[in-house]
């Protein structure tokens, strides 16, 4: 059905009519090529335009490195089936894509053209696609994996290990592992399959659909039915053991636990369920179907939020555990619309950090915000706009930690009434999407009925220390 109206629209365009004008949204209802980037200032070619991404169906084949001194690159054969749905009528399009082999692209059932350029694969499907109407593209690749570096020089994304492979994303970076249109506000749900050699874990996002053994290989099948960011996507592989239990609550919990790693490694994890509960009092009820991480005995010199399933670097401290289980609500749920909002993910992942140190019976949250406070004002911390950082300054401390004081300092500006409020608001209105610092600011006007122009210039918008509220 869907082919056949494809059809008559291309003979249509063939004839030199006009496709039936559609665009209600602004953008021309000629067809066109969509955008090879989502608009973002720090990200120009991450995310693309024309289409929204829906669901990616990933089957992977990941065969690790061989032990030492072999070199640390795994071989990844995969299949990629992504539904997008065109938001214009289009003539190709665009999906991120850094380094391996792309051997075929089908669209519709049909095989389509397709040209590398930069991180972009450019595909044109046989058909223009009409604006609205979901179509399949499947994407089938294959190459070696490295240890890619994002712009900071940090890894990321497909992270060959010994073992496996730790991947986390964050910004950019799923393009190393899937073709994606790889950027927060292009949403989508998840089904990833994955084949590692027997004995071998993958562990992805979301429910646990089932594994299966044959010929010494095991498939591993994951499935997230809510939402995710591309940077939330992991697929991580190692030799895992795999802890299944349940929340007082009933929230089921998957933790893949590195079995290489000292027990001390994942001791922060003893208290999860309580944090979920301690969070859930704060910023509303927990946000998906399941939850855990992963404790790698590799690293990537960080943790990531992935969703429902942090990844920790050989251990798992319990303030990091607190600020990743922060991030569901704070970050997954509802994420940033650019890069630039980035603070509103680690400024709240830090800040949920001091509320749990507090509700255990150490550090208190006023404490932490004097410690910051007490950082000179002659400090290059106070030079960073955390509402602004830079591709660059992403990670930079100030975002993390005067992210944390702004919100203290905004609940001392609005009152713990319209604070506590605004926490639970604030991923409630914004749930399985995304949204800016000004939508922040704007909820904390409408729930405070104050006007606090003043007090996010200061804090988040202009460089030097802020005065005390
Ligand atoms: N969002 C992570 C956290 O604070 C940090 C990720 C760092 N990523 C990177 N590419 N350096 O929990
Ligand atoms: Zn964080």
């Amino acid at each position: 059905m869907v082919c056949g109206l494809a059809a008559a629209a291309a003979v249509v365009l063939a004839a030199g009519a006009a496709l039936p004008a559609v665009a209600a949204d602004g953008e021309s209802s000629r067809p066109a090529p969509g955008a090879s980037g989502a608009g973002d200032a720090y990200f120009p070619f991450a995310g693309n335009g024309g289409y929204d991404a829906v669901h990616y169906d990933l089957d992977l084949r990941y065969q690790p490195p061989a032990p030492a001194p072999a070199p640390l690159t795994g071989q990844l054969t995969a299949v990629a089936t992504v539904t997008i749905v065109p938001t214009r009528h289009l003539t190709s399009f665009d999906l991120d894509l850094r380094g391996l082999t792309v051997e075929s692209v089908v669209v519709k059932d049909r095989p389509a053209e397709f040209t590398r350029s930069g991180d972009e694969l450019v595909i044109t499907p046989k058909t223009i696609l009409p604006r609205g109407r979901a179509v399949d593209v499947v994407v089938t690749y294959h190459g070696a994996t490295g240890r890619p570096l994002d712009i900071e020089g940090a890894l990321y994304g497909w992270v060959t290990t010994r073992d496996g492979a730790m991947v986390a994303s964050e910004p950019e970076g799923s393009m190393t592992w899937y073709p994606v249109s790889d950027h927060p506000t292009d949403k989508a749900t998840y089904d990833v399959a994955v084949t590692v050699p027997e004995g071998r874990v993958a562990v992805g996002n979301g429910d646990l659909v089932g594994s299966s053994t044959a010929n010494g290989w095991t498939t591993w099948e994951w499935s997230s039915r809510e939402p995710m960011a591309s940077y939330l996507v992991t697929a991580s592989v190692g030799n895992y053991e795999l802890r299944q239990w349940t929340t007082p609550d009933g929230l089921p919990i998957i933790d893949a636990i590195d079995r290489d790693l000292a027990p001390a490694a994942s001791a922060g994890l003893a208290q999860t369920a309580e944090m979920i509960a301690f969070f859930e009092t704060r910023f509303g009820p927990y946000p998906f179907s399941s939850y855990g991480a992963i404790v790698d005995d590799d690293s990537v010199g960080y943790a990531l939020e992935t969703q429902t399933r942090p990844i920790y670097s050989r251990s798992a401290s319990e303030g990091t555990v607190a600020h990743e289980l922060a991030h569901q609500w704070m970050g997954n749920s509802v994420s940033p619309e650019r890069w630039s909002d980035i603070w509103l993910n680690e400024g709240w992942a830090s800040y949920a950090e001091w509320l749990w140190s507090e509700h255990d019976g150490r550090t208190t949250a006023a404490e932490n915000f004097a410690d910051v406070m007490a950082i000179p004002a002659t400090s290059s911390f106070w030079q960073t706009v955390i509402a602004d950082p830079g591709p660059l300054g992403l990670f930079a401390g100030a975002v993390y930690d005067r992210g944390a004081a702004t919100l203290y300092a905004l609940r001392q500006e609005i009152g713990g009434e319209a604070f506590d409020a605004l926490s639970v608001e604030w991923p409630t209105r914004y749930k399985d999407s995304v949204a800016t610092t000004d939508d922040f600011q704007a909820l904390a006007e409408e729930l405070s009925g104050q006007d606090l122009e003043a007090f996010f210039d200061a804090w988040v918008w202009t460089a030097g220390k802020p005065a005390l509220p």
